[in-house]
């Protein structure tokens, strides 16, 4: 009043402008009561728009009123301004303060002496361009106040600040704390509470700051969670802050790791585990983008019971279970009121809404009726604010109460059943009817509430009225005032004084009735009220369960929302080690392909190998066969081999194969351990047929036919298959029958052009004697019986035995009869190794003679069949007596003819044909003028390894051996000739048998005279 008194009446001008100053100082932290603030707002208003005022008061007037309109809302300062803030306010300037956020950013706010809480936060939301700023206000943090217990690390206080303080006071506040308590304090803006509406709410910058607010109260420990949730909130916060750029990072990685999961937390388990796991959830969210993981990491927090609360900090004054510790902290979301120990941070009880029936505050306590396992109790706690929970608290009830109303009321309008449309759930019929009734009961109760409307409608058209009429009264009490100041007639104005006296009398009559009528209506309002509350209270017990129910679906689904990141998680790992899988599958089928292609190459590899091997003994064969035909046109004596099968007394006696011949030329066995090895021209096989072995043996015939001197012989120990060989068996013939037949085959087939003479003589030498085995054939000639058997040579070298029975012979049969008649007479006897050993050399000789019928040439053939006793060695035979010496007289002739060989093999000078008369008989035949086929036969046992050894060291030193052969042609005129001689030596009185060898000389080494 001293101020308006001042302002208005004062006649200094300067006086006047200073006390306006005061004016505008006071309206700025001082505004007046209640009661004077209708006059003073009137008369300053009028000052700042009256324009006779000069222009500094009306500015300084204006100035007032806008503070006065600030400050009449939010109260007297609690502090007076000092000097400074005096000075800045007259002078326009503005001071400024610094204002936190949870990530530890600030930004500068401008005040002035009147800036409220409230005004400071829409600067701020300004400033950082924030839209929905509802939910947000300014704290006071005061640094390291919140401790709990002496000992534990302090916790910073955050307390929330009253939309209506002055930026001014809390900035005094923080100055007095610092001087008395050494407290540093600080401005932060952060959201006062979550709401359920946030989550609509896209805005980037509030998402932005919602999250960072979560994840410092989650950081800090106010949301206690287990491990798995640990985890993927620490990969969330990674993912949301640093992308997925940590993956190939470990240093970075485990910063991160320090800076996203809470101490407590961490320590809780070995850090590799910890990476580990982290790390797989981590990288299952790279394509998660920086937002959406901010998202999700809201909505975990959001689905934990206690997620999205504020929190305060309490000291325990009234606690009916005796759980509570002195201090705690308090958390109020959405669900209700969480309560926590402090250090270590724990969670101990949750009091859901529905439990809470009732609460309140005063300025240093808070209380909670509430219900725990199904008792009511109330719960005390000391804190200065106590509002501020109410108020929390209360705003989440209306926020619940709302959402419910306006689905209602959604349902309503839409004319669906609220039960279809309530969360879109249907619980069963049962609940359905209840809905029902519930809305029929609530349709009632708007009906009733309408009509009482209507009528508070007509109540109000009354007190229109009444107005209206009082305005009429007032206006003939002006009339009555004018009339006064115009001073007319006393009487006149008695009757109106007493016009004026009945108007008063009836208007308050009139008052009287109009606050009756008021009083009833507000009564009515009142009943009214009470009936819609009883109406909804049923209402909204329905809604509150449904609520409990959606929340506890909306835990459901944060718990299903887990599952799946996990499963994703999962999913990948395992998308991982299929796709892994995979490429193992392929590399093994790789291998198997190359392995497949290796083999193909080996076996085609070994095929062509065997068809080399093939291709080079075919090779080897053939060379040999050339070798072979070359020693043949060279005169060298043939030599063939023949291995006998193993005898059936050789088995029994267990002796076994100990012969290999690799090819039809070779013949190898071990001596001495050493592999050895002979080539012969031929070499035959156990089991090649007697038919097989002449087949090779023809052309020698032809040969015979032709003029040659042929000699086929067989060399042998003892039972190795000479007389086999030579001359065999009635079932299997040898070369002499096969070679009789083929002799007459030629003659027959060369009869046209030849006439041919075919005579044959057999000599056996037994013990040294050489005996006639056709003598006795020769009957009635008694001188002849016993002749004495020279061994001659002609002039060509071909030996002949003078005196000897020669038969002549015209076919085959004739002549194998001869030679069967011939055999019987030979000497045989059996031994240990052959059952018909032959005791004695066998010579069978056919001479052929062939006149060319046009030339009238003579040929002279001879065809010799030699089969030799065997070599034995007499122990192994088992000879005694007569058969010891003629095993003797064997092994002498036998070793005489191996020394011809070894001579003739080693070019000696002398040959010693003369040394016995075997030798002397074959001489002719080996080293000598013959085609000489010799066949060494040995036996495959290992028991005559010995033996056959020797037999090939013999046979190979004979094929060495280069006869000179010669045809013996004699031409027409020889045969004149030597038909004139024959005349003249029958004049001369020779017998006729003497008479053909008349000029023959002794034989002689040809050899030793040629030297
Ligand atoms: N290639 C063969 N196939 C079948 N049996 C054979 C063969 N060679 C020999 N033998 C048999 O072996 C036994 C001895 O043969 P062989 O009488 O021909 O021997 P050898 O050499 O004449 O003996 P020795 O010097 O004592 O007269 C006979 O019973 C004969 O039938
Ligand atoms: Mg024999």
């Amino acid at each position: 009043m001293q101020l308006v008194k001042q302002t208005r009446g004062n006649p200094n001008p300067s006086a006047r402008a200073k006390a306006w100053q005061l004016f505008y100082l006071t309206a700025s932290c001082m505004p007046p009561t209640k009661d004077f603030m209708g006059v003073v707002s009137e008369y300053i208003h009028q000052v700042a728009h009256d324009e006779d005022e000069p222009t500094e008061t009306r500015t300084l007037a204006q100035k007032t009123w806008n503070a006065l309109k600030r400050t009449s809302k939010a109260g007297q300062r609690r502090t007076l301004p000092d000097m400074q803030e005096i000075d800045a306010l007259f002078k326009g300037a503005q001071s400024t303060a610094v204002v936190s956020f949870l990530d530890e950013t600030f930004e500068e706010l401008v005040y002035d002496a009147s800036t409220t809480v409230s005004e400071a936060v829409v600067s701020l939301a300004a400033q950082i361009k924030l839209e929905n700023f509802s939910t947000f206000t300014l704290f006071a943090v005061h640094k390291g106040k919140g401790a709990s217990e002496p000992g534990q690390p302090a916790v910073d206080e955050h307390v929330l600040l009253d939309d209506n303080r002055y930026i001014s006071d809390v900035m005094f506040d923080f100055k007095q704390m610092k001087t008395k308590e050494g407290i540093a304090s600080k401005l932060l803006l952060k959201k006062r509470l979550f709401r359920e509406t946030d989550e609509s709410i896209t805005e980037p910058q509030f998402v932005n700051l919602s999250y960072i607010q979560a994840q410092h109260d989650y950081m800090v420990g106010a949301y206690p969670v287990i491990r798995e949730d640990g985890a993927q909130m620490c990969a969330l916060q990674m993912q949301a802050e640093y992308g997925p750029t940590l993956a190939g990072d470990a240093t970075a990685f485990e910063q991160a790791l320090e800076k996203c999961m809470p101490k407590s937390l961490l320590l809780g388990r070995p850090r590799e585990e910890w990476k580990g796991d982290v790390m797989t959830r981590y990288k299952a969210l790279a394509q998660f983008t920086k937002d959406d993981a901010r998202q999700q990491f809201l909505r975990v927090i959001r689905s934990l019971p206690y997620g999205n609360a504020i929190f305060f900090h309490v000291k325990r004054i009234e606690d009916p279970i005796g759980l509570l510790p002195i201090k705690l902290v308090l958390g109020i979301n959405k669900r209700g009121v969480h309560f926590f120990r402090p250090v270590p941070n724990e969670y101990l009880h949750s009091a859901e809404l529905r439990d809470i029936m009732q609460f309140g505050s005063s300025a240093q306590a808070v209380f909670f009726k509430m219900r725990v396992a199904g008792v009511l109790h109330i719960f005390q706690f000391e804190s200065s604010q106590g509002e501020d929970i109410c108020m929390a608290l209360q705003t989440h009830i209306n926020d619940i109460m709302m959402k419910r109303y306006s689905k209602a009321k959604e349902a309503q309008d839409s004319g669906e059943d609220i039960a279809k449309t309530v969360a879109g759930a249907d619980f069963g019929p049962k609940y359905q009817a209840h809905v029902a009734e519930l809305q029929r009961q609530l349709d009632e109760a708007t009906g009733a509430l309408e009509a009482k409307e209507k009528e508070l409608d007509q109540l109000r058209s009354q007190a229109g009225d009444l107005m209206d009429y009082q305005a009429g009264v007032e206006a003939v009490a002006i009339d009555l005032s004018s009339l006064n100041l115009s001073g007319g007639d006393p009487a006149a104005l008695q009757a109106i004084e007493a016009r004026i006296r009945k108007a008063e009398g009836e208007r308050a009559a009139l008052a009287q009735k109009l606050a009756r009528i008021d009083e009833d209506h507000s009564k009515e309002m009142n009943k009214l009220q009470a009936e819609l509350d009883a109406a909804r209270g049923p209402v909204k017990d329905q809604l509150k369960q449904k609520d409990t129910k959606i929340n506890e679906l909306m835990e459901e689904l944060g718990n299903k929302e887990m599952l799946l990141n996990e499963a994703q998680v999962s999913l990948t790992s395992s998308k991982d080690s299929r796709k892994e899988l995979e490429e193992l599958r392929e590399m093994k089928a790789d291998v198997e392909r190359r392995e497949k292609q290796q083999a193909e190459l080996i076996s085609s590899q070994a095929k062509r190998l065997e068809e080399l091997e093939v291709l080079y003994r075919d090779e080897s064969l053939q060379r040999k066969k050339i070798y072979n035909a070359m020693e043949d046109l060279k005169g060298k004596i043939r030599v063939y081999c023949r291995v006998r099968p193993i005898l059936p007394f050789e088995e029994k006696k267990g002796q076994k194969v100990a012969i290999q011949i690799p090819d039809e030329l070779s013949i190898k066995l071990e001596w001495k351990g050493a592999m050895k090895e002979w080539n012969f021209d031929s070499v035959f096989q156990p089991g090649t047929s007697q038919d097989k072995v002449f087949e090779d043996t023809k052309h020698l015939i032809q040969s015979a036919v032709d003029g040659y001197n042929v000699c086929i012989f067989a060399y042998g120990q003892t039972g190795s298959g000479k007389t086999f060989t030579i001359y065999g068996n009635d079932e299997l013939p040898g070369l002499t029958p096969r070679g009789v037949t083929e002799l007459f085959n030629t003659i027959d087939r060369d009869a046209g052009k030849f006439s041919f003479k075919v005579e044959v003589y057999m000599l056996e030498l037994y013990i040294d004697d050489l005996q006639d085995l056709l003598a006795d054939n020769k009957k009635g000639d008694k001188m002849m019986k016993h002749p004495k058997l020279d061994i001659k040579k002609d002039q060509k070298g071909v030996v002949t035995v003078p005196g000897a029975v020669v038969v002549p012979v015209h076919s085959a049969r004739e002549l194998l009869s001869v030679i069967d008649g011939g055999l019987k007479n030979r000497h045989v006897s059996a031994t240990d190794m052959n059952r018909e050993s032959s005791r004695s050399h066998l010579i069978i000789t056919v001479c052929i003679e062939a006149t060319n019928l046009q030339t009238q040439s003579v040929s002279r053939g001879k065809l010799s069949f030699v089969d030799l006793a065997g070599s034995e060695r007499v122990k192994k035979s088992g000879s005694a007596g007569e058969q010891l010496k003629e095993a003797q007289a064997i092994n002498k002739s036998l070793s005489a003819l191996g020394n011809v060989i070894s001579a003739l093999a080693s070019e000696q000078g002398h040959i010693p044909y003369r040394d016995h008369k075997l030798t002397m008989l074959m001489s002719d035949s080996i080293g000598g003028t013959a085609k000489t086929l010799m066949f060494v036969n040995v036996s495959p046992v290992d028991g005559n390894l010995d033996e056959t050894q020797n037999s090939l060291v013999y046979a190979q030193r004979v094929s060495t051996i280069k006869n000179d052969v010669t045809k013996h042609d004699d031409s027409s005129a020889v045969l004149k000739m030597k038909k004139q001689v024959d005349f003249w030596k029958e004049q001369a009185g020779l017998p006729p048998h003497k008479r053909e060898y008349v000029d023959l000389i002794e034989i002689m080494d040809e050899k030793q005279v040629a030297q």
